[in-house]
């Protein structure tokens, strides 16, 4: 049966879904395959470059990705390694209005499957590198304000120089 794709609602940080640890997904089934394309349906129209389950209320592995007009889906990821220092301005679709500076791994490789469930490594720099951190961060209960030494570093969208494409890079 067809199904047309469908927005799912973005929670935001004061939701305590966003500090749960998500659970390994074991069946890659349609429902698993409706939930990532609704989360890319979601993630284009908000805009953001990446997406994890736990931010539409779904509390499993799962998160997805589009740089460059190329989509990662991830299930059950895991950085398997990472190196280096890169410190840009990062947003979150779960925290709207707002950026800061972070400091991340300039690369990192990840351990994931795929929707249905077979294993790939996918090798990230730059801003697909800060992605994959900020949605596995998600799916283990953290938020890129976590990393602050304190909120007085956020910077409300639009009041600094670089911050107007880092909204439009949120995850
Ligand atoms: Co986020």
């Amino acid at each position: 049966m067809l199904r047309a794709m469908a927005l799912r609602r973005i929670v935001t940080a004061e939701d305590p879904i966003l500090r749960e640890r998500t659970k390994k997904v074991s069946n890659f089934d349609a429902s698993l395959h409706r939930l990532l394309d609704d989360m890319l349906e979601t993630m284009r129209d908000a805009p953001g470059v990446g997406l994890a389950a736990n931010q539409v209320g779904v509390p499993l592995q799962v998160a997805v990705i589009e740089i460059d007009e190329r989509i990662t889906e991830l299930v059950n990821p895991r950085i398997v390694r990472s190196s280096g220092e890169q410190v840009d301005w990062e947003g979150c679709l779960s925290i709207p209005g707002y950026v800061a500076e972070v400091g991340r791994a300039a690369a990192v490789t990840v351990k994931a499957k795929d929707r249905r469930g077979r294993e790939f490594r996918i090798k990230g720099t730059e801003l697909l590198a800060r992605a994959l951190q900020h949605e596995i961060d998600h799916l283990n209960g953290a938020l890129y304000v976590d990393h602050l030494d304190s909120l007085d570093e956020l910077v409300r969208v639009g009041e600094h120089d670089a911050d107007e494409e880092a909204g439009e890079a949120a995850g």
